[in-house]
Order: structure tokens, then C-alpha cells, then sequence
């Protein structure tokens, strides 16, 4: 292979069974600042289901071996190969052995944050997906599952608290020294990646929880001294999460303790490490003073989330990392459930499809599209995508759609019971839920292989003189990279037929379908439904709930729209009805901008706007999504090709500035009634209170009076949490350029020295949306505050300017993809994961319009260009290239 050869991607139809097993791993983990010294004991054997006379080959990344000795024999220096990636046994013994390996390894030095590294001054680790080479020489691969007895030796200055994974066995001092042990033994087989050990100086809260069945576990959360106080919510949340998947899953916790660990710098949001869970410390640490509504959430979701795994991911896991939506979509679905059941289901279901429709549709829709299972990549890091995650639990809801809630629950009976200890398949999930179900789920299974989202047109037809009503449904899925044939898929598409009278009427089709629970189920690119005895002309409402991931376009009326706004019994169509007239106003609008016209703001739209405001009935965390006007990128995504981000700009601000006037006293009135009411409480209906009072004052601050303005500053002044705070400085810096300043660096003053709240500072100042923020972020990243090592940092800042202020990302002189282009540049040599992330922001560049697309690609040239360029960025940059 020449120098610069990229290596072949993997492939899913190339998968081998392990050629050798591990049943047992006894790691001797010695920590020290710069040179760690792992020995490994691996009981190995040859696989049965392997080839034959195979040798051991072990990947490593990055490690420095100091002895390696089989069944107690030091090896001889031809009997194994030493190359940068891999260790290999050229002809080992065909019978159960032992190998011993002793490797060093810098946990200061290493920046990418994978494998062992230090956090302030902790060490920790992260394996997945593939960390754990970095540490010892192993197959890192999660089809090969053992039993581990972790020994870890440390300071006991500086690491006075050690933790593993599994049930703590022993710990005590080293005779003699100044230094300390524990040793930790999971009886649970598992894949390396969910390994994990940390050693530091740390605080921490514990609490006991006790199973379904009466068994006691010890719960601690750790933290950097002196933040116990902000650990509460979490643990919190965490026993509420043992005790919903004990009720709704019948899954039940599998050993006596159960840590999780808060970091400072971390890749992801955080890890599922068996019995011993390692979070980035924002989604951690909350108090009101510092957390705003949104993080409570965010923590809420995400220690169910990782607990979850321990049942889909850790006790079943993947066969390989061609299945990471069967843990993480399959997970993402049960933390959906989740805060659906804790919170509003509907305002969970609303914020869900934001989400995929914001992140997920676009990746679908640009050039790193890719199926739920994909099935070749270069580098997995990068796969760990809006597709696998938001699509893949969408697939998941979509079969409990098909099936029912028990028919849904006799197959997950079914996978967690036939896969327990195994390396699955999505073929096998899938399985499980036709065997309980007697169910041919063939069709079904292309959700998974099948990228892009499909399109479905449905127009209906009332036959007055016939009595009935007949929906007309065009399923198709365009071409995406790699698939240009596509076949037709499976749409559960919920709907209702709503009466004159606001109410739904019965279902009766034509042809005996499972239209009883009111989902059609489409399977040809074209199909016709018929529904009887429909006397008068109803309005229907088509996808309910967003019961399928998919982009649909019909032919009503606003006048239709309007009346779903105001009577569907479904609060997701409820919801949607406006989005949609607001969405096809702002496209035209957008039309007109770029023309220099304006378009006057649909009177239909404010009318309904107002009529949501006032509805007493609706909870106030659904009115505030109602009234939320669709986002830039929504429009984007709409418009689809020759994007102009300031036009989209120049029309939502138009928009926005017309519903405020039309509807100010309403605002006021709302604001006015919602001011809070005794001490601040995170729960879901006091922050939806929140919700709608900041909704109100921002959309007043839209219309940039006088009044408006002081009432955000009165409100930032006043604020006595850090949901009204942050909010009302948001206002300001957005829709007050005047009080922008004197607002942020108060702000800034008062939370110096709390680095998560710094972010918001910095996240907020790169969404500025005018020219000046490009100085702006420039400058901060020379601010004492931010550090480019630290991924948090980077996002707040560097993350916040590519995703989420599209008209001075896109630039049209360029300039804004050219400073993203150079942090990655600079980031992809300490972390090239961090930087393959911020890549990814360019992910839409092709529907930009030409000049803009010009620079984008120019940007991308240029990164792809530069010398030892990551696998992580040089993967997105080719794909993204095309
Ligand atoms: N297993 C992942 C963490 C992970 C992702 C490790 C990629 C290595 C590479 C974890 O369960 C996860 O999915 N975390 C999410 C948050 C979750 C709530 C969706 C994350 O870190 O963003
Ligand atoms: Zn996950």
C-alpha cells in the first residue's frame, strides 16, 4: 500500500465469526500520570465456529508492549508480529491458553479521548467504539464477550477513589507504599467496548435502590469536589428510570451497585459502560441556578438513556457495529417512552420530530445519507448519525405501531429472552417480533436497509352520493448515495377522518383492513383506501402522531388545515397544521425576498396563532411548540435546493415581527399570567409555564419595541433560575443590540467561573445572527474561558456558529466556512472525532445556491487537502465530496 493508500472500508456482508474466544480477561491496570501499565490475562481458545489453525491476531492503537508471555512463557520474537495497529501470533497452539501482555500507556498525552485519559486530572476511559485497543492488545470487536476481574492500583493522593466495572471484591493499601487498590469482577460477559475504570479525587452522593424482586443496589453518582449538591436531579432520575423499565419492560438491574461518573471532557454526552457509566458532567450537574429547563430534560433523557443499555446493549449487544441501531435506536425509543410517560407525551412526541425532521431529514437528504444499518463504512466513529439514532427509534415505534402495544411487548419479551447473552442481529430483533406476532416482517426490514426519506402524497375524495370517502396514497424514495433502485417500503400511516363537528368519525374501509386502530397500512407505491358510510365531508388527518418517518405532501386546503389546528383529537396533527401553513408561507416569502418583495403574513396564520394562544384548555407547554414559527433550517430543508440563508432569514424575521404586532396584547396578557409562582421546581409542568411565558416575551421582543425590550431586561434582571435568565439574555442579545452587551457581560461576571454556564455564554454569542459574529467568535476562541482541548468548549462555541447561525456559517463571501474549515483543521490533529463532528455541519452544503456552494466546497477542498488528515475527517470530508 502506497503511503497515503486509504485502507478498504469494512463491510457488512464480510463478517467472520471470531477465529479465537475470550472466557476470561484479569486486567492489572497500574495508573500513572504519564506511563500506565496495564497487564492483560487473557483465557483464550479457538473459536469452534472459526477457521481452523488461525492465528491470534490482536488490534492495539497506539500501546508501547513491555513483555507478552503464553501459558507463562515469554514469547520468542518470531513467534509474533508488532505492527502499529495490530499484534499477531503467527502460529499459536490450536487449544485454550493464556496470554499475558503487559503494555504502557500515556494517559496525559492522549487528547482524542478515547481509550485511558485524564479529565482534570481523573482517570477515566471510554471504549466505545473502538478505545479499548488503546489500552491492551485485544480483538476489539463486540462479538467477542468475556468475564472481567479488574485490579486497579493508583496514588492514593491522587486517585483516592478507584471504580470498575461490575461488584467491588477487595481493596486495600500496596504494603509499604504510598499507593491503593481495588479490585472489581463483572460476572456479566461483555464486549471490551463496555469496559471502563476510573481513579481520581472525587465527591459523591449514594443512595440504595431495591429491585422488583427485593434485591438492594447501591447507587453513587461521583463528581469534582464540591459539586455533590448539583448531583441530586440526576440520581433522581436515575432511580425513576430503574423503576419505569422494571413496569413497562419487565427489565430488572443485574448487580449490586450501579456508579456513574461526571467528567469535564468527554466525546459524547455520555456511556454505558457496564455498572459503571461515565457522563460528560453536563448532563450530570444541574442546579436552578445553572441549568436551564432544557438541561433537566437533557439529563433526564440521558440517564435513562445509558441505564437503559444495560438491557438492550449490554446484556444483548451488538453481533457488530453494522447493528449499533439495535442498542442505540431500540435505547433512543425506551428514553423516548420514557420522558413521554414523565413528561407530556405529547409536547415529547412534538420535540422528538423536531428533532429528527431538523437533524435526521437533512442527513437523509444530503450526501452522507445511509440506512439505520449501514452497510460498508471506513470509520465507525462517524455512524454514530441522526439516521441511527433518531431514524432507528422511529423504526422501532413504527413496529410497535404495526403491532400494538402487546403485540410490541411479546416480541421485546421474546428478543430479551431468546438474545440474553448474546451478540445480536437486527435479523434476529426482527425475528422475534414476526415469531410472537406470526407476522412476515420481510417488507418491513427495509427500514434498515433502505436510506433517504421516502416521500407519500395522499389526496382524498368525498363521493357525496356514494357515502364514502377514499384516500389516494403515492409512496416514493428517491436515489441516495449507493442506492439508486429502491423498492417500496411499509408506512403505518395513523390517520383520523374529523367531522363537521370537530369529532372523529368510525372507520369503516372498504376491505376489512387494520383500519379499526386507525392505521393504514401502505405497501405499493400506490394504493387506494375507501371508507363507508361517510355522510358528510370530512377533514383528514394523515400521519397521526407522526406514526411514519416520512415527508408527507397533500393537497388541503389552509381552510382544512386551519380546522385540524383547531379540533384534531391528535395533538401532534394539532401542532402540525400550523407548522404547515407557516412553513409554506415562509417558503414563499423566502420566494419574494429574493425578488425583493414581501409577502404580508397570512391572516389565516396569525388567526390561529391567536386562537392557540388563547385556548385555555391546551397545556402551556404545547402552546409554546404551537407558537413556535418553523426554524431557518426547517425552512431550508423545505426550499431543498439554491438555498439563500439570508433571504429564509429576512422572512422568518418578517414573519415573526408581523404575528408579534398582530398579536401583542395577547402576548402580554399571556406573559403577564404566567409569571412564576413560588420557588423554581424543574418539573414538566412548571417548566412548560416557563416555556410559554419565554415564547411570549421572546415573540414580543420580535416586534423590537420599546416596551418589548425593557420587558426582556426586566425579565433577565429579575430572573431567579437560570431557564429565565439564560432565556431573557437570549432575547436581548438576539432582538436588542443595544442591551446586548452590558447583558452578556453581566452574565458572564456572575458565572465565570462555572464553565458549563460559560458555554451557554459562548453558544449564544455564536448564534448571533449578524455579520459581526464571525469577529466575534473568532475572538472568544482567544478568550481565557475557552480551551480548544476541551469538546464541550469547542461545541458551545465553534459547534453552535456551524449549526446553528446559518446566515453567517454560510457567508456569502465565505468567510464562515472557512473559519470552521481551519478549527477542523486545527482540532483534527488532537481529536479527530471532535473535528469529524464539526465536519458534519457542512453536511447540506450541495442545496445551497451557487456562489455559497462554491465557497462550502472550496472550504471542504481544502480541509480534505490537508496533510495526515484523520480517517474521522478525511471519511465525512470524501463523503461529503461525493
Ligand atoms: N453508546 C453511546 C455513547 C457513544 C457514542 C460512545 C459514540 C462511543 C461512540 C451512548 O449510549 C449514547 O448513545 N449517548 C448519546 C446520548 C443518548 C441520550 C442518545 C450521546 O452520547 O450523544
Ligand atoms: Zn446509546
Amino acid at each position: 500500500m502506497s503511503r497515503d493508500a486509504v485502507p478498504p472500508p469494512v463491510r457488512l456482508g464480510d463478517y467472520l465469526p471470531p477465529d479465537w474466544l475470550i472466557d476470561t480477561v484479569h486486567l492489572d491496570v497500574r495508573l500513572h500520570p504519564t506511563a500506565s501499565r496495564i497487564i492483560a490475562r487473557l483465557a483464550m481458545r479457538p473459536n469452534p465456529e472459526g477457521r481452523e489453525g488461525s492465528p491470534i491476531v490482536l488490534d492495539g492503537d497506539e500501546l508501547s508492549l513491555k513483555s507478552l508471555t503464553l501459558d507463562g512463557v515469554p514469547l520468542a520474537g518470531t513467534a509474533y508480529v508488532v505492527t502499529p495497529t495490530a499484534l499477531t501470533l503467527l502460529a499459536p497452539p490450536q487449544r485454550a491458553l493464556t496470554l499475558e501482555i503487559e503494555t504502557v500507556v500515556n494517559p496525559s498525552a492522549n487528547t482524542k479521548l478515547m481509550g485511558l485519559y485524564r479529565s482534570s486530572g481523573t482517570y477515566c476511559t471510554q471504549c466505545e467504539a473502538e478505545g479499548f485497543r488503546r489500552i491492551t492488545y485485544f480483538p476489539d470487536r463486540p462479538d467477542v464477550l468475556a468475564v472481567y476481574t479488574t485490579r486497579i492500583e493508583a496514588e492514593r493522593e491522587e486517585a483516592p477513589v478507584l471504580l470498575g466495572n461490575g461488584n467491588p471484591v477487595e481493596s486495600g493499601a500496596v504494603e509499604g507504599t504510598s499507593r491503593h487498590y481495588a479490585v472489581w469482577h463483572d460476572p456479566w460477559p461483555k464486549p471490551c467496548y463496555l469496559f471502563a475504570l476510573v481513579g481520581g479525587r472525587l465527591d459523591r452522593i449514594t443512595e440504595d435502590f431495591v429491585t422488583a424482586t427485593g434485591k438492594k443496589v447501591a447507587l453513587g453518582i461521583y463528581v469534582e469536589p464540591g459539586k455533590t449538591e448539583r448531583a441530586g436531579y440526576a440520581m433522581d432520575a436515575l432511580k425513576r428510570s430503574m423503576r419505569w423499565d422494571e413496569e413497562v419492560f419487565g427489565c430488572e438491574y443485574d448487580l449490586d451497585v450501579f456508579n456513574i461518573v461526571a467528567v469535564a471532557d468527554f466525546n459524547m454526552g455520555a456511556m454505558e459502560n457496564k455498572g459503571l457509566n461515565i457522563f460528560n458532567d453536563k448532563y450530570v450537574l444541574a442546579s436552578p441556578q445553572t441549568a436551564t429547563d432544557a438541561d433537566y430534560a437533557n439529563i433526564e433523557a440521558i440517564i435513562a438513556h445509558e441505564y437503559f443499555h444495560n438491557w438492550t446493549g449490554n446484556r444483548i449487544t451488538c453481533r457488530d457495529w453494522f447493528q449499533l441501531c439495535l442498542k442505540e435506536g431500540l435505547t433512543v425509543f425506551r428514553d423516548q417512552e420514557f420522558s413521554a410517560d414523565a413528561r407530556s407525551r405529547p409536547v415529547k412526541r412534538i420535540s422528538d420530530v423536531r428533532l429528527l425532521k431538523g437533524h435526521q431529514f437533512p442527513e437523509d437528504a444530503g450526501p452522507l445519507a445511509h440506512p439505520v444499518r449501514p452497510d460498508s463504512y471506513r470509520e465507525i466513529n462517524n455512524f454514530y448519525t441522526a439516521t441511527v439514532y433518531e431514524k432507528g427509534a422511529e423504526v422501532v415505534r413504527m413496529l410497535k405501531t404495526l403491532l400494538g402495544d402487546e403485540g410490541f411487548r411479546a416480541g421485546m419479551d421474546l428478543y430479551l429472552d431468546r438474545h440474553d447473552g448474546d451478540a445480536a442481529t437486527v435479523e434476529d430483533f426482527l425475528a422475534c417480533f414476526a415469531d410472537a406476532n406470526g407476522v412476515d416482517l420481510t417488507q418491513f426490514a427495509l427500514w434498515y436497509a433502505q436510506s433517504g426519506t421516502p416521500q407519500v402524497t395522499v389526496s382524498g375524495c368525498w363521493d357525496e352520493a356514494g357515502r364514502s370517502y377514499t384516500l389516494d396514497v403515492v409512496q416514493t424514495l428517491a436515489p441516495t448515495p449507493g442506492q439508486s433502485e429502491k423498492l417500496p417500503m411499509v408506512i403505518p400511516l395513523a390517520i383520523g377522518l374529523v367531522g363537521p363537528d370537530g369529532a372523529d368519525m368510525p372507520l369503516t374501509p372498504d376491505d376489512g383492513s387494520n383500519a379499526e386502530r386507525g392505521v393504514l397500512l401502505v405497501t405499493q407505491p400506490r394504493q387506494s383506501f375507501v371508507f363507508r358510510d361517510i355522510a358528510q365531508r370530512p377533514v383528514p388527518s394523515l400521519n397521526r402522531g407522526f406514526s411514519a418517518p416520512v415527508k408527507l405532501t397533500t393537497d388541503m386546503s389552509t381552510a382544512d388545515l386551519l380546522f385540524l389546528a383547531r379540533h384534531d383529537s391528535d395533538p401532534f396533527n394539532r401542532f402540525d397544521a400550523t407548522q404547515t401553513i407557516a412553513l409554506s408561507h415562509l417558503v414563499q416569502a423566502t420566494a419574494a425576498a429574493r425578488a425583493g418583495a414581501a409577502l404580508p403574513a397570512p391572516d389565516a396564520l396569525v388567526a390561529a396563532l391567536g386562537a392557540t394562544l388563547e385556548d385555555g384548555t391546551l397545556d402551556p407547554a404545547f402552546v409554546a411548540q404551537a407558537l413556535s414559527i418553523p426554524s431557518e433550517t426547517d425552512v431550508a430543508r423545505e426550499i431543498g435546493e439554491d438555498v439563500d440563508p439570508d433571504a429564509i432569514h429576512h422572512a422568518r424575521t418578517t414573519l415573526r415581527q408581523a404575528v408579534s404586532g398582530a398579536l401583542a396584547p395577547a402576548l402580554a396578557a399571556i406573559y403577564a399570567r404566567h409569571a412564576p409562582a413560588g420557588i423554581y421546581s424543574p418539573d414538566a409542568a412548571s417548566a412548560g409555564r416557563r416555556a410559554l411565558r419565554n415564547t411570549c416575551l421572546d415573540l414580543l421582543a420580535a416586534g423590537g419595541t420599546e416596551e418589548s425590550l425593557a420587558r426582556a431586561q426586566a425579565h433577565f434582571e429579575g430572573a431567579d433560575n437560570m431557564t429565565d435568565c439564560f432565556f431573557a439574555l437570549s432575547v436581548l442579545a438576539h432582538a436588542a443590540p443595544q442591551a446586548r452587551e452590558a447583558a452578556l457581560a453581566a452574565f458572564h461576571e456572575r458565572f465565570r467561573e462555572d464553565p458549563l454556564v460559560v458555554d451557554k455564554w459562548l453558544a449564544l454569542q455564536a448564534q448571533i445572527a449578524e455579520p459581526q459574529a464571525l469577529e466575534r467568535v473568532r475572538g472568544l476562541t482567544q478568550h481565557p474561558a475557552f480551551a480548544w482541548s476541551n469538546p464541550n468548549r469547542v461545541r458551545a462555541l465553534i459547534g453552535s456558529f456551524a449549526g446553528l447561525n446559518p446566515t453567517q456559517f454560510h457567508r456569502i463571501d465565505g468567510a464562515g466556512h472557512d473559519l470552521v474549515a481551519d478549527a477542523v483543521i486545527d482540532i483534527d490533529g488532537r481529536n479527530p472525532q471532535l473535528a469529524a463532528r464539526l465536519l458534519a455541519a457542512f453536511k447540506s452544503w450541495r442545496s445551497l445556491e451557487p456562489v455559497r456552494r462554491a465557497s462550502a466546497e472550496a472550504a471542504l477542498r481544502r480541509v480534505a487537502e490537508k496533510p495526515g488528515l484523520s480517517p474521522d475527517a478525511s471519511d465525512i470530508v470524501g463523503r461529503s465530496l461525493g
